[in-house]
């Protein structure tokens, strides 16, 4: 059955392949983005996917912007949160504003997310939602308490929503990529980078479609059973 999907920051990284997953999968898929107009025009011109600028911090800015993919494309079956930042610093440097930039996108943002089109799967009896955590909200980073504490919490919400959607047909699981070759990533410092990769027993980095086939899996039809799990794709650095 065709279904309409919503990927948060679905235009740029691990997100961009989640949108071209689900399409090559038959869905009708919006990708959302904060403000990189450019990357957004130019992952439409290549994939043929809408894109809608939003800031999933704001609750207001993403109820409107959800019901604006729902007129245009129909109800939102599949939900994947997926929009992250990061403002990593050493926890004694670390300011109020970091922080809480932080918590605004990575937590606060999944609520505002999910909230808006929750009511919709319950009535339709059928939903996925599939929340972006990370390896670090497993095992804690070195200068990343605000990046780990959301991580960790999204963690929270999956397995809570999982227990009050379950009769009504909707599941709800996570995803922990380890270190995935995107801009993120290649952000950190190169020695830092290396010693991370030297952590990492597949010795390398992962593929962001390494991540979206995770989510290509958990987002169909035939996955109803698999509701309130972590799905931990690392190369074999961290086991829970
Ligand atoms: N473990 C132990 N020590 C570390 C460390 C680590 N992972 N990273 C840095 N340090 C050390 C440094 O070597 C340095 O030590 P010295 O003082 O002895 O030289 C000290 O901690 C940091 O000192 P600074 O005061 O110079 O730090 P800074 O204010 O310049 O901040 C930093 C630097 C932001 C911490 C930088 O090192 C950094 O970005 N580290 C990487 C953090 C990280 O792994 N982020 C993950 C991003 S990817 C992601 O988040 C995606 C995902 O989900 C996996």
């Amino acid at each position: 059955m065709a279904r309409t999907a919503l990927v948060t920051g679905g235009s740029r990284g691990i997100g961009a392949a989640i949108s071209q997953a689900l399409k090559a999968q038959g869905c009708t898929v919006a990708a959302t983005y904060a403000g990189n107009d450019e990357a957004a025009a130019k992952f439409t011109e290549e994939t043929g996917i809408k894109t809608y600028k939003w800031n999933v911090g704001s609750y207001e800015e993403s109820a409107a912007g959800i019901a604006k993919v729902e007129e245009d494309l129909g109800p939102i079956d599949i939900v994947v949160a997926n929009a992250g930042i990061t403002r990593d610093a050493p926890f004694h440097k670390m300011t109020p504003q970091q922080w809480q930039e932080v918590i605004d996108t990575n937590l606060t943002g999944v609520f505002n997310t999910v909230h808006p089109i929750w009511p919709g799967m319950r009535e339709r009896k059928f939903g996925r939602v599939i929340v972006i955590s990370s390896i670090n909200g497993q095992k804690g980073q070195f200068a990343q308490v605000n990046y780990a504490a959301t991580k960790a919490g999204d963690l929270g919400i999956v397995k809570s929503l999982a227990q009050e959607g379950a009769r009504a047909g909707i599941t709800a699981n996570a995803i922990c990529p380890g270190y995935i070759a995107t801009e993120m990533v290649m952000a950190v410092p190169e020695k830092v980078r290396e010693s991370i990769i030297g952590q990492i027993p597949a010795g390398r980095l992962g593929e962001p479609e390494e991540i979206a086939r995770c989510v290509a899996f958990l987002a169909s039809d035939d996955s109803g059973f698999i509701n309130g799990s972590t799905i931990s794709a690392n190369g074999a650095q961290f086991f829970v």
